[in-house]
């Protein structure tokens, strides 16, 4: 048995971080493609380099082609600009679209039966197009954002609580956008309910940040958008599926009739195992709940209808 192939387009920020915690996990070996020429090659050494002290048998190369990503198990898509100060996610629309039609084409030429993992903003939208390009059965087109965001939901509970991370549990589902729906009701500190640790007022104030939470790092980058959360966000998905851990992720999805949505990619909580997605899980949801819903879901379909497609 060969060691797993994950091939991550997009060796900016993103794509490079999500490297260095694929390697330093061990998941197999990595092909790091970017158009710049040079660096994801200098970037796969140097990360390569650094297998001798870390103690990871993993190969890293680094190409600006695509013939190294042949027989990809799975493949991260980053390739795409990031928002600065001032941005929306919306407005990276009309120029990351055109940049995934091209990638997506070109991954699932050498690589068919591959399992794709979307990254690059708008993130729903981007799921959307990629599941629509490629053709792929919905189980196998899977975006990463409601990982990244109860990461941060969870950071924030911890950092106010003063306890662990690893004790908290939190649930969120939505759009990757400021209408996300966090869910405090099905929030745990080792089971506890949040509520019963902090006063509405306060799990409200946590809510708020936790939906401005990128927003609020790219004011403080200036350059550039997060990058250490959102790529261990991906590889969390990658290890998942490369395990066959069957763990309960919130995840963006193409929808069909679950939540009462239809033709969208939406963040809902999902089975992540070998097969990529392996169940939807339908919560039961409040009035208030629902109506937050159907608002972030109306955000993704107006972003959605700009595609076109
Ligand atoms: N889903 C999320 O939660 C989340 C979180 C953070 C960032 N993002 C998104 O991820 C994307 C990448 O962010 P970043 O910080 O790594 O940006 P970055 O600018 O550091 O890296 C993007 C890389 O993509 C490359 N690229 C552009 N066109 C390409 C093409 N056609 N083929 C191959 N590579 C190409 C660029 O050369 C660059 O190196 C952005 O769209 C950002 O908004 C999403």
């Amino acid at each position: 048995m060969g060691r797993k192939k994950i091939s991550i387009i997009g060796a900016g920020f993103v794509g490079a971080t999500a490297a260095h915690w694929a390697a330093a996990k061990e998941l197999g070996d990595i092909v790091l493609v970017d158009i710049l020429e040079g660096i994801p090659q200098g970037k796969a050494l140097d990360l390569y380099e650094a297998s001798p002290i870390e103690g990871f048998d993993s190969n890293v190369i680094g190409t600006s082609g695509y013939d190294e990503t042949r027989g990809s198990d799975i493949v991260i898509i980053t390739s795409g600009v990031p928002r600065k100060p001032g941005m929306s996610r919306e407005d990276l629309l009309g120029i990351n679209r055109r940049i995934i039609e091209s990638v997506v084409s070109q991954v699932l030429e050498r690589s068919p039966n591959t399992i794709l993992m979307m990254v690059t903003n708008p993130l729903d939208t981007m799921t959307y197009l990629a599941f629509k390009k490629s053709g792929l059965p919905r189980e196998r087109v899977i975006g990463m954002a409601g990982i990244l965001d109860t990461a941060r939901f969870r950071a924030f509970i911890a950092m106010e609580l003063g306890v662990s991370v690893e004790d908290i549990q939190a649930l969120l589902l939505g759009g990757h956008g400021d209408e996300m729906v966090p869910l405090p009701r099905y929030t745990t500190v080792s089971g506890i309910p949040l509520s019963q640790l902090l006063s509405r007022e306060k799990i409200d104030q946590l809510v708020d940040r936790t939906r401005k939470g990128g927003g609020e790092i790219v004011n403080l980058l200036k350059t550039g958008s997060a990058f250490y959360a959102p790529s261990a966000g991906v590889i969390q998905m990658a290890e998942a599926v490369l395990k066959d851990k069957k763990r309960l992720l919130p995840c963006c999805v193409y929808l069909n009739g679950e939540y009462g949505l239809k033709d969208i990619c939406f963040g809902v909580p999902v089975k992540l195992g070998a097969k990529g997605v392996e169940s939807i899980i339908e919560l039961e949801l409040t009035e208030d709940e629902k109506a937050l819903v159907a608002k972030s879901a109306e955000s993704v379909k107006k972003s959605i209808t700009e595609l076109k497609l």
